[in-house]
């Protein structure tokens, strides 16, 4: 049997999760990395387990996510659905993508989100995943690997949601660089949607951007940012939705 850990995390945060997953589960896994701009048609071997992660984006699976999922022959591949969130809310976003991939003939057995550190208002989940979120994704492997082996597709527990799904227009916040810039161009290679070109990596397409803020992770000399006054206002006017630590849970 194949494993497959189907990712989209532009600053690593989903991408920890998942591995902790797909590394509990398997010792030999597939990276399909869905942030690749250049990502190109894949077909999944008959028989496989895919894990497929990403981040909330305003209660919703980022379009980018859905757009790459189609380029992707499932071939009845037994879903691992994870969706990581910054410790205000998923919403809509693990029905949205339960019934995207029953859409792309997966076959969902086993769903989780988990919190981590929230991408944009970098003062929330700070840390996480943490040691004992760690503990707890093991443990939730070790469930669903059982649920594997017994060869069980059905949900004892609904899938959280809504339908019709949160409406979410997009972040208002998105970074450009500043004279801190070395044009060492890792930005316009790494960039999920080509929003920044060769030529000018101090601008973004603001109609390309996606906020999912891997530039300003990954600039070696912290030249990129977001808008911090639009940042704080956005983070005060919503504190109260980030209260509490949330928790990780698992649909199985
Ligand atoms: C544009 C954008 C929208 C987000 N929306 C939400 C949200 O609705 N709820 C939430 O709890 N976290 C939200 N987050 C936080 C991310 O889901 C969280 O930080 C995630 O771990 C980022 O994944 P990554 O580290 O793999 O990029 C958002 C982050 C970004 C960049
Ligand atoms: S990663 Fe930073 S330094 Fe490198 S080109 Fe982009 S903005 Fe400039
Ligand atoms: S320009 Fe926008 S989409 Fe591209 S890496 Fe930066 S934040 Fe993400």
């Amino acid at each position: 049997m194949k494993y497959y850990n189907i990712v989209f995390s532009p600053c690593g945060g989903t991408q920890k999760i998942a591995n902790l997953i797909a590394t509990n589960l398997t010792e030999n896994v597939t990276e399909i990395d869905l942030s690749n701009p250049t990502f190109v048609d894949i077909t999944l071997e008959k028989d496989s387990v895919a894990i497929i992660a990403n981040p909330s984006y305003g209660g919703r699976v980022p379009p980018i996510v859905l757009e790459h999922l189609k380029k992707i022959m499932a071939n009845k591949a037994k879903a691992i659905l994870v969706i990581s969130f910054g410790n205000r809310a998923i919403d809509d976003t693990l029905l949205e993508l339960y019934e995207e991939a029953i859409k792309l003939s997966f076959i969902p057995v086993a769903a989780l989100v988990a919190v981590s550190q929230h991408t944009l208002f970098t003062q929330f989940a700070v840390g996480r995943p943490d040691e004992d979120d760690n503990k707890e994704l093991i443990k939730f492997a070790k469930v669903i690997k059982e649920k594997l082996e017994a060869k069980n597709s059905s949900f004892s527990n609904p899938i959280p949601g809504n339908k019709p799904y949160k409406i979410f227009k997009g972040c208002p916040i998105k970074p450009v660089g500043n004279n801190k810039c070395i044009k060492c161009l890792k930005c316009v290679a790494s960039c999920p949607t080509g929003a920044i070109k060769k030529e000018t990596p101090r601008l973004t397409d603001k109609t390309k951007c996606i906020s999912c803020m891997r530039c300003v992770t990954i600039c070696p000399t912290q030249a990129r940012h977001g808008n911090n006054l639009l940042l704080k206002i956005a983070s005060s006017s919503m504190k109260k939705e980030f209260e509490g630590r949330k928790p990780n849970m698992l649909y199985i």
